[in-house]
């Protein structure tokens, strides 16, 4: 059943139905978790809860604005305090369109004049419309509504007014001839009289509604025996929030211990679950781009380097550049990729490798072994899509972000412009390729050779120290330690990473290159650490 058939429904059961006031999409959850088959956006409330006085102070599209809101978080039928409709007769006919557009079920018009007062403060005073008046703007609404089931209900004030019961029934006849679902008697007695003689007297088949604000010692079922099944519970939910709130603001500026009400209130979890987090998260599985297993990163920065006295009490990862270690830079370049998980391989004075933050691995041994040794160390961080780079470069975004891109099992970062660069590298390590693959032209080559045995004419470019290991990548890699630890102990101690990859090519694997520009150092001895 649609939100509107169900309203109509509910109205004309002869059970009682209690329309729960709620105020905003929080309240409106609460009031349908709870159980309540209707909510009553009460106009007073959502006024209050916006800080306004209830008298037409807030737009009406300020409070559809609510109501849309409040109709998002629910699938129970809401029927809206409309007041007077914001208007005349005009104003209601589009005040229903755009209630049916947020699926609202209903909407509640008061015989009263635009701008209104709440019902309950100086009642006498208050104008009524007349009833050609109030009867055009209920002919007009029910004119408008596209939805057969959308509910105009028609509410009279003649006795908050003082005008008594006979005009009270010659209103409500009158707004029944007119098309009114249901009418709404209004009372501000302390008891139930006035609704109770209303409802003798009502010879109608539209339901009737009332408002038991003032009489709420009065048993519901006394009114549904008498032919009065529909309650509106008007403002309680937006009173508890004022009590609840009240006291426990005034415990914590008594205390400013967060402590006194910590056992009161909801839990966060609470606020989650209510806010369907949950719902996100499976949705962001089937959806997002499985980022989900973003790389780790691992650094090799066991060595001391050549840096004089600025590695005296630590090793050239920890040496600062512009303010900050250069392992900082690059720990910072991979979280600005969501590379969060990073490993570094400690060596020399590894209690001076300190960031936060990070795994450490160390191997011992780092001023007699190279770089497979302390690949080694962190054997057991060799699963899933890694990223592994030395420890002593330095490297813009773009060019990680290359790297990552590229969809294959093993591949490695290479700058293109290595001959253009300033420096001549004591052992540079020199890539061959069977082409050149930029990034822009989206296509791709492969290593043929790596090292400092490629003749300079044949090179392609340099390796820059990043690689790129796909989940079966970086079990290649770890089989291949593996192998070596158990049959070639000697090249796993001594060997290089450039050689590793040497190996993996005449095994047979293919190792895709991915070459950038520039925009990168290696930070070999003072004079590239002050060109970085
Ligand atoms: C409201 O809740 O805004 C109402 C009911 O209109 S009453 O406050 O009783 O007027
Ligand atoms: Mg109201």
């Amino acid at each position: 059943m649609r939100r509107s058939q169900r309203l109509k429904h509910l109205l004309n059961s002869p059970q009682a139905t209690i329309l729960m006031e709620a105020h905003d999409g929080l309240s409106s959850k609460l009031a349908a978790e709870a159980g309540f088959e209707a909510i009553w956006a009460s106009g007073l409330s959502i006024s209050a809860a916006l800080g306004l006085r209830d008298c037409n102070e807030a737009s009406w599209t300020q409070i559809l604005e609510v109501l849309e809101f409040m109709s998002d978080s629910v699938d129970i039928p809401i029927l809206m305090d409309g007041d007077t409709g914001y208007g005349n007769f005009n104003n209601v006919r589009r005040l229903v369109r755009k209630l049916e557009q947020r699926n609202v079920a209903g909407v509640c018009l008061e015989d009263k004049l635009f701008p209104k007062t709440n019902s309950f403060i100086d009642g006498e005073r208050q104008a009524l419309a007349t009833v050609d008046e109030f009867c055009g703007k209920l002919r007009a609404a029910k004119d408008t509504q596209t939805d057969p089931d959308f509910v105009v209900a028609a509410r009279t004030e003649s006795f908050i007014a003082g005008w008594g019961l006979e005009e009270a029934l010659l209103r409500a006849n009158a707004y029944v001839e007119s098309g009114a679902d249901a009418v709404l008697v209004h009372s501000k007695r302390p008891d139930g009289s006035e609704v109770l003689a209303f409802a003798e007297a009502w010879e109608q088949e539209v339901p009737l509604v009332i408002v038991p604000t003032t009489y709420p010692q009065e048993p519901l079922e006394r009114f549904v025996a008498a032919g009065i099944p529909n309650f509106i519970f008007a403002n309680q939910s937006l009173r508890t929030v004022i009590t609840a709130l009240q006291r426990n603001l005034a415990k914590l500026r008594q205390t400013s211990s967060l402590m006194s009400i910590e056992e009161d209130i909801a839990p966060l979890s609470e606020v989650f679950r209510l806010q369907d987090m949950s719902e996100l998260r499976s949705s962001e599985r089937i959806y997002l781009p499985s980022r989900s297993s973003a790389p780790r990163a691992l650094v090799l920065a066991a060595s001391q380097g050549d840096f004089g006295d600025l590695v005296n009490d630590r090793p050239k990862c920890m040496v600062p550049l512009r303010g900050k270690p250069v392992l900082q830079w690059q720990v910072e370049a991979f979280r600005r990729l969501a590379i969060t998980d990073i490993g570094v391989v400690r060596g020399y004075q590894p209690q001076a490798v300190n960031l936060d933050g990070l795994r450490y691995f160390d191997n011992p041994d780092y001023a007699t072994t190279g770089e497979l040794q302390s690949l080694y160390a962190a054997r057991d961080y060799l699963s899933g899509d890694l990223v592994l780079t030395y420890g002593d470069i330095v490297f813009d975004d773009f060019i990680l972000e290359a790297l990552l891109a590229r969809d294959h099992p093993i591949s490695i970062g290479v700058d293109a412009a290595w001959r253009f660069r300033n420096r001549r590298d004591a052992r540079p390590d020199l890539v061959q390729t069977d082409g050149i693959a930029h990034p822009a032209t989206q296509s791709q080559c492969n290593l043929v050779r790596i090292g400092p045995d490629v003749p300079e004419p044949e090179a392609s470019g340099e390796w820059i120290g990043l690689l790129s290991l796909r989940g079966g990548g970086t079990q290649i890699l770890a089989s291949e330690l593996h192998r070596l630890a158990t049959e070639e102990p000697e090249t796993l101690r001594t060997g290089t990473l450039d050689q590793l990859l040497s190996r993996l090519v005449t095994a047979g694997h293919s190792v895709s290159a991915v070459h950038t520009w520039g925009h990168w150092g290696d930070l070999d001895g003072p004079s590239e650490l002050e060109a970085a």
